[in-house]
């Protein structure tokens, strides 16, 4: 094995090289090879840990059926934030929560830390980000500040880890992983291999000790947390909380949870005494009660195990360029594309001449396909300048054909929409079901079915 001086680490993909390039060979991106600590590699190998050679244990096999029950979960009493986590935080397990900078995470944490102490379980705070005094200030605010947490500001991992083992805590918030350093390695903070060290020892503490690591990291801004994919894979669940700007409401999201399901999402409101859990969210995404202008469609949407109505509202503005512009926010534009093609092969309505705006109401990013005919919906209402009829909801999902698609959990998003005063729903023909709820069924097999019922064709 070749032994250099020095190893270039990918800031983005963490493969290290011997020498300098512009270019990583092993993800293709330029510009992010940065000079590292000396250890010997094998070219384009990813960092092994630091160790390794001594002869360990025999490896002992168990069983898969394991011996009683599943270890239990330490509630933080947010039913938000623990629904998110899949019921609650396992213990030896870490957790990186990721979002934007000033959405909220420190807040969140710090209302997670005064509930789970008063609820009996020893925390320990540690931040790197502010001093003690402004994070006491903040609890002072979150009425937070006679709560039990154990607080430290440091970014010396080391020293961190020390004081771990001799607290013994249930729960280890860090915030953030961004502002540690481990003095093992000639990088400096933030750097793919002080994030990829520093995590590593804290997810070791937290399989060692039995505690719940949480590890807080910021987004760059093309969306990923710094020392990207190597946190991720560290951790057993990544969570992150999304807001747009200048709206109060905040999403908890888990993308990866190797304990609990991924489509679960808690919504919360940004308030001057810290967040707020919005257990109920419709009533947020619905963008005003009332009647509803020509565009906007109500969306009768599932998030995990969760019913959400939510507005989406389409603008269909005639074009002053050669090319039409197309943005959407809340939604996938490569969706909005092909939905807008269906409904010009298959209903003959032509955007062409339209610049298209697409926005979900209230700063929610929907995923799920049965949004499709909702926002044709809200495209063919904005085109003809008809607003849809009053008091009713949309879903099902449009195939390419301009078929409509049934989609899952119709009598959940009947069900809401019921209790919310809906009192019609355009949806894909049902076998059975849909009566008992009290909200009238108008069923779309195919999009030119949606197109005639709101007038766009004949
Ligand atoms: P913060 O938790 O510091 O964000 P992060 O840790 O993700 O960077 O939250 C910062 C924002 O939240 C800040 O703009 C002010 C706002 N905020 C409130 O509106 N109310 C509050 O009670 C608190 C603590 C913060
Ligand atoms: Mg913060």
């Amino acid at each position: 094995m070749a032994k250099t001086d020095h190893i270039f680490t990918c800031q983005a993909c963490g493969a290290i090289w011997p020498k300098w390039a512009g270019k990583c060979d092993a993800c293709g991106e330029w510009n992010t090879l940065v000079e590292e600590s000396a250890r010997p590699v094998v070219p384009g190998a990813f960092a092994a840990p630091v160790g390794g050679g001594k002869k360990g244990k025999a490896l002992t096999f168990v069983e898969l059926r394991g011996e009683g029950e599943p270890p239990p979960r330490l509630a933080t009493g947010i039913s938000e934030f623990d629904r998110v986590c899949g019921g609650g935080l396992v213990a030896a397990s870490a957790i990186l929560i990721g979002g934007d900078p000033g959405v909220g995470k420190s807040t969140l944490l710090l209302q997670a830390a005064a509930s789970l102490a008063r609820r009996g379980a020893s925390i320990a705070y540690v931040t790197g980000e502010e001093a003690e005094a402004q994070v006491q200030e903040r609890a002072r605010r979150l009425d937070a500040a006679d709560a039990p947490v154990s607080l430290a500001a440091e970014t010396d991992l080391r020293k961190i880890l020390e004081g771990l083992k001799a607290l013994k805590p249930d729960v280890v918030i860090v915030d953030s992983i961004q502002t540690l350093w481990a003095d093992g390695v000639e990088a400096a903070p933030g750097t793919v291999a002080q994030v990829r060290a520093c995590a590593h020892e804290l997810v070791r503490f937290a399989k060692k000790s039995g505690a719940v690591v949480i590890l807080v990291g910021h987004v760059t801004k093309d969306g990923q947390i710094a020392g990207p994919r190597v946190v991720e894979h560290l951790v057993d669940a990544v969570i992150y909380f999304e807001g747009e700007r200048g709206m109060p409401f905040r999403i908890l999201r888990a993308v990866k949870n190797r304990f609990g399901p991924t489509d679960e999402i808690g919504v919360f409101e940004m308030v001057e005494q810290g967040l707020v859990e919005t257990p109920n969210p419709s009533a947020l995404f619905l963008g005003g009660s009332g009647e509803r202008p020509s565009g906007a469609a109500v969306f009768a949407g599932v998030e995990g195990s969760r019913p959400v109505l939510v507005e989406i509202q389409a603008l269909a503005a005639p074009t002053a360029y050669g090319t039409p512009r197309r943005a959407v926010v809340g939604w996938d534009s490569a969706r909005l594309a092909m939905i807008l093609a269906v409904l010009e092969t298959r209903c003959g309505l032509s955007f062409s001449g339209r610049d298209v705006y697409l926005s979900v109401a209230g700063g929610l990013r929907i995923t799920e396909p049965a949004a499709d005919l909702a926002v044709a919906a809200a495209l063919v209402s904005a085109l003809v300048d008809r607003p849809l009829p009053n008091g009713s909801v949309v879903f099902g999902e449009v195939a390419l054909s301009g078929e409509v698609r049934p989609a899952g959990r119709t009598d959940l998003r009947l069900k809401e929409a019921a209790k919310l005063g809906f009192a019609h729903a355009f949806a894909p023909p049902q076998k059975k079901g849909g009566a008992a709820s009290g909200v009238k069924l108008r069923q779309i097999g195919h999009i030119s079915d949606l197109a005639a019922a709101l007038g766009a064709v004949e």
